[in-house]
């Protein structure tokens, strides 16, 4: 190109990627390129902004820590997690919905016995989840893999906080269904909370006035052998922020009904002074096989 002209650029730079050898990535690169020149353009993207842009990304990539990933949450609170989520999930023929991973998944999951209470030491309502994973058919799933994780009532994960390289996970664990394809498990009620806002995602979300709140729900990663791996959440009804969740994960489907109850016992017996809120939820797998995502930890 000897005259300059940004259309032709475009045209050159695409040639310049024509030989990649990988069909997809290289429609990838392809797209990618042509909508941010198109953007460029449409824009009239100025040296200032370009700057400031360069300058997010580089702090976003700095904030990145072996327990914390700023980009994921770029991507979620521009709703592009949701998006590769619709896209990749458009018929679920009855099958559970989906929703985003989030930040916290660390993969640091211990497998526990039916009925354990996941929060101790933690203060906050208790809450009983008893949940069953089946087929589309309802036949029952034994063996599924279920990791749980969830905020605990000041709004933290634990790996949040900084004696999680200490005293290890809480409100996280990893429960195998029964040959009824059932689990249970104690923990507390958890609550609507702010993702967090002392990095980049924090400025941009203030930047545009928006507020970062989620609505209360818990984490459910479901794997089983013949079965697409389902990430998803159950939402609390009657949370303030369900209809305005900060990543627009909230589906009508997984928004449950987590009633009070107030006999002093909770079903496994156990003792409780006060009420205590039960959860219930049926997981429906939707035959296949996927990716599932590669733990935080492990992260290279
Ligand atoms: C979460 O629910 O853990 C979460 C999801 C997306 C962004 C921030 C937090
Ligand atoms: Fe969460």
């Amino acid at each position: 190109m000897t005259t300059f002209d940004d259309h032709a650029l475009t045209a050159e730079v695409l040639q310049a990627f024509a030989a990649t050898p990988n069909p997809r990535l290289k429609y990838l690169l392809q797209e990618t390129i042509t909508t941010l020149h198109d953007l460029v353009r449409r824009t009239g993207l100025t040296f200032e902004e370009w700057n400031e842009a360069i300058d997010f990304l580089t702090r976003t990539g700095q904030t990145c820590t072996p327990l914390r990933q700023e980009f994921i949450l770029l991507s979620d609170v521009l709703g592009i997690s949701m998006l590769v989520d619709a896209v990749n999930h458009r018929e679920r023929e009855g099958a559970t919905e989906t929703t985003v991973l989030g930040p916290f998944y660390v993969g640091d999951h211990r497998q526990t016995p039916h009925g354990s209470d996941i929060s101790k030491g933690i203060d906050g309502a208790p809450m009983v989840v008893e949940s069953r994973v089946t087929d589309l058919a309802g036949k029952p799933i034994a063996g599924a893999e279920v990791d749980v994780w969830h905020a605990d009532d000041d709004g933290f994960y634990d790996s949040q906080k900084p004696e999680y390289a200490t005293t290890g996970p809480s409100l996280r664990a990893r429960f195998v269904t029964d040959d009824d394809g059932r689990f249970s498990f104690r923990t507390i009620l958890p609550c609507s909370y702010p993702i967090p806002t002392d990095g980049p995602v924090g400025d941009l979300i203030r930047a545009s006035a928006r507020h970062p709140m989620r609505p209360a729900h818990v984490h459910f990663l479901v794997k089983a052998a013949g079965f697409e791996p389902l990430i998803t959440h159950v939402f609390l009804e009657g949370d303030e922020y369900l209809r305005s969740d900060a990543v627009f994960g909230v589906k009508d489907e997984l928004v449950a009904k987590v009633e009070a109850q107030d006999t002093p016992t909770l079903p496994n017996g156990e003792r409780v002074d006060g009420p205590w809120h039960r959860m219930t939820y049926h997981f429906q797998m939707k035959p296949g096989s996927g990716a599932v995502p590669k733990p935080l930890m492990a992260a290279e």
